[in-house]
């Protein structure tokens, strides 16, 4: 019978150590034993930004990156795009199983419950310049919730969990929304009750003069499906950084304006926008091969194209591509699509791109939807913070239960100088 342990024998002293194998990983701290002096202070790992160290345990989303799978608490998320709801998978996620209809039921009406703010949220959303960047205005006033909710600080109670919980994912649209509306200079819309989280989000956004917006519903289900197709994506740098934060025991309002923050970068949820403008920059079909070649000599990446885990085609990307074409069925085709699809034919024939597996990701075909759905390019990311909250909190609860878990703090390799002398500035050259 094989051991479930790993030998590791230190060239420096010739020592062996043997050390247990779990879930095929080894426990970090099983190597701080390995030392060449009895004082030294052991082995570590280095693992700059967390490539191949799994930092918790987890049952939210199952990643084969290889294999191009992912799945929502075990249920692909195929299945979830084609029959499901956003606001049942962000039960899903949270809850860990699918609601039946009464808790289906009673989830949606708590969700909508909560969609309105206080009036002085609006009050501190009115204070942004006239030009302010929707995902400035929604990580400053993620942070500025907090204080409207001081008791949600206390994390040890359940029933303050479940009320974040849902307060976190009903007023994320309406802070989106407003922060748009703010853009444009034009008054900010109350949230409807009366329709569906997509539709309220579409009225709260574009509705005018007219007594009740009526979405429609070929772009309510659209966005629906992206708002599933978001919801989580287990460790990525802006649900580390969620996890992170609340490892301090920090109030999940702050903790989900962090992981915002996290989002908000041109590598992460800032892709899908970096995808339009650089398919604006490339302009038509016929400058594709040459905008490739710039991007293989290195001076500049192909945004929208690669990923850490998936090693194959993004799942998402699937779904999304064909969901482009039911979009452009019904709203009219996005002229850009033509230069996406020719970059996806010529890089998927590439060497360069076959080599390192760099296959479109989720924010390869999104951007050309939200454009086609007549969403600015600035609230792209916006639209990515929307349904990731169910994730970020369905994680971030997931780590206040395990008992593995303690404050977030790496370690470093310093190699800086060490003893250096103080020198009065006077005395500096
Ligand atoms: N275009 C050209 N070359 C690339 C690209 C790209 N998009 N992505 C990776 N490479 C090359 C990179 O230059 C490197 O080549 P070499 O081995 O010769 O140095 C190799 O592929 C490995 O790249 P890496 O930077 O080590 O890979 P990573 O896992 O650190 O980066 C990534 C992952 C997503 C940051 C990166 O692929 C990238 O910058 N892609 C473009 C931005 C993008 O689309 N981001 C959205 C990610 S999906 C949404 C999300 O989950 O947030």
């Amino acid at each position: 019978m094989s051991k479930n342990t790993l030998t590791v024998t230190d060239n420096r002293t010739g020592k062996t150590y043997e050390l247990p194998i779990e879930n095929d990983t080894i426990k970090a701290m099983d190597l701080r034993q390995i030392k060449v002096n009895p004082d030294d202070f052991g082995m570590m790992t280095y693992d700059p930004a967390f490539t191949n160290t799994a930092s918790c345990k987890s049952n939210i989303t199952y990643i084969d990156g290889d294999k191009g799978i992912l799945e929502y608490r075990g249920i692909p998320i195929q299945d979830l795009a084609e029959h499901s709801t956003y606001l049942e998978v962000a039960y899903l996620l949270v809850h860990g199983k699918l609601p039946n209809l009464t808790e289906l039921k009673d989830w949606v009406k708590n969700i909508t419950l909560h969609t309105f703010v206080h009036e002085n949220v609006k009050k501190f959303m009115e204070g942004f310049r006239h030009d302010a960047h929707p995902m400035g205005m929604m990580i400053s006033t993620l942070g500025a919730l907090s204080t409207f909710y001081p008791t949600s600080k206390n994390i040890g109670d359940p029933e303050e969990i479940r009320i974040s919980t849902h307060r976190l994912i009903a007023k994320m649209p309406t802070l989106a929304a407003w922060s748009y509306r703010h853009l444009l200079g034009m008054p900010y819309v109350y949230p409807d009750n009366e329709l569906s989280f997509a539709g309220n989000f579409l009225s709260m956004m574009f509705k005018v003069a007219e007594t009740r917006y009526t979405p429609n519903p070929a772009v309510e289900r659209a966005l629906d499906v992206l708002f599933i197709l978001h919801a989580d994506h287990e460790q990525n740098c802006s649900t580390n950084t969620m996890r992170s934060i609340g490892s301090s025991q920090a109030d999940p309002y702050s903790c989900v304006a962090g992981a915002t923050a996290a989002l908000y970068g041109p590598l992460h949820g800032g892709a899908n926008q970096a995808v339009l403008e650089m398919l604006d920059k490339i302009g038509s079909k016929d400058k594709v091969p040459e905008f490739i070649k710039s991007c293989k000599a290195g001076e500049g990446r192909l945004m929208g194209f690669g990923h850490r885990v998936y090693k194959n085609y993004d799942p998402r990307a699937k779904i999304i591509k064909k969901l482009a074409d039911e979009v452009f069925d019904a709203l009219g085709r996005n002229p850009k699509i033509e230069i996406a699809l020719e970059i996806e034919r010529i890089a998927l024939s590439d060497d360069y791109f076959v080599q390192r597996k760099l296959y479109p990701n989720v924010d390869f075909y999104s951007g050309l939807i939200y454009e086609a759905l007549r969403i600015p390019m600035d609230m792209f990311t916006v639209l990515f913070a929307i349904p990731r909250t169910a994730g970020w909190i369905a994680q971030w609860a997931e780590m206040l239960n395990d008992k593995d878990q303690k404050i977030a703090r790496p370690r470093q390799v310093y190699l800086g100088a060490r003893g250096q002398n103080y020198v009065p500035v006077r005395d500096r050259k």
